[in-house]
């Protein structure tokens, strides 16, 4: 059987729905907090449990039987660490077979705010002794379409991450990468270092956006506390707003580049073009 944490999250309910087309629904677990989010996964056969992060007694009830387990990192920030630790103890004392972790792109070199959770996870899976697969995720390009609609409104991208080249993918290329690792061979110690094929700027997304509407949109380039203030005055909280700044400051730093086609080779295609992300989100 294969285990998914956080699977009612967004890249969750597409490794699952992926997982679907291959493997039969009672060989798959879905681990939720909140049961009523997976009713339409429970219809098509899968077996819902019940376990927060955190909680190590739970998590290891909801891996009984369990050979793989595919942990989706946390979306707490601040306590993820200590969430995912639980969740790797539970996978041992329940005997799992291998567990797969999503981290981010070059977690060890990262200068990313988020890093710093990811690796310290990695580094407590490695010491774990658990079988491990590390899907080292980069850029979801839909990080930069939720914003879509205050962009077209206002007129203008707004960022800080420079000219930095951002080599984002679809979050469905990353679920259908987590869907291949987990029902290969098991393998143990790989390291994926997961992106899209093609890299883009935040002027380059600006102008496959006014492409794309017939509007004007530039980009914008602020300084990083500029981009923070003009966050936190759209209302977003300080948590956010710094990390999607650091998020931009890195970007520019080369954090989110990668040519190594990895992601491709896995999912045996090439990953989504931004311009499709795009007319996907607009036709929302
Ligand atoms: N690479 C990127 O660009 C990128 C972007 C965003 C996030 N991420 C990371 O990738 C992860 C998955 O992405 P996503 O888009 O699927 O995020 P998401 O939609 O926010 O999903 C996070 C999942 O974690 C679950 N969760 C959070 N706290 C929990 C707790 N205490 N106990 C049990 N479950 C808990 C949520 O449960 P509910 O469904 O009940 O809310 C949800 O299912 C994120 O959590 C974050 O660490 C990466």
């Amino acid at each position: 059987m294969i285990a998914i944490t956080g699977a009612t999250g967004q890249l969750g309910r597409l490794v699952l729905a992926q997982l679907l087309k291959t493997v039969p629904a009672d060989q798959l677990v879905a681990v939720v907090r909140d049961s009523s989010k997976a009713a339409n996964f429970a219809e098509r056969g899968v077996s819902v449990r019940v376990a927060a992060y955190g909680d190590r007694a739970a998590l290891a009830k909801a891996f009984e039987g369990v050979e793989r387990v595919l942990l989706i990192s946390s979306n707490e920030l601040g306590q993820r660490v200590a969430q995912h630790v639980s969740a790797i103890e539970a996978a041992k004392d329940a005997g799992v077979k291998q567990l797969a972790y999503t981290s981010v792109l070059r977690a060890d070199t990262s200068t990313l705010s988020v890093a710093k959770e990811h690796l310290e996870t990695e580094q407590a899976l490695i010491a774990s002794g658990l079988p491990y697969v590390l899907l080292r995720n980069g850029w979801y390009t839909e990080n930069y379409l939720r914003s879509l609609p205050g962009v077209l409104a206002n007129g203008a991208l707004v960022g800080c991450a420079g000219s930095g080249r951002i080599a984002s993918a679809a979050c469905q290329d990353y679920a259908e990468a987590a869907a291949v690792v987990l029902t290969a061979p098991l393998e143990s110690g790989r390291i994926y270092e997961l992106a899209g094929d093609d890299a883009f700027s935040l002027a380059d997304l600006a102008a496959e956006i006014s492409r794309q509407t017939g509007k004007q949109i530039p980009y914008q380039d602020l300084s990083e506390p500029a981009y923070v203030e003009l966050l936190l005055k759209v209302g977003m909280p300080q948590v956010y707003a710094e990390l999607i700044a650091d998020s931009d400051r890195g970007a520019a730093a080369g954090d989110l580049f990668d040519d190594s086609r990895t992601l491709s080779t896995l999912i045996d295609r090439p990953t989504t073009p931004i311009a499709e992300t795009i007319k996907m989100a607009l036709a929302r």
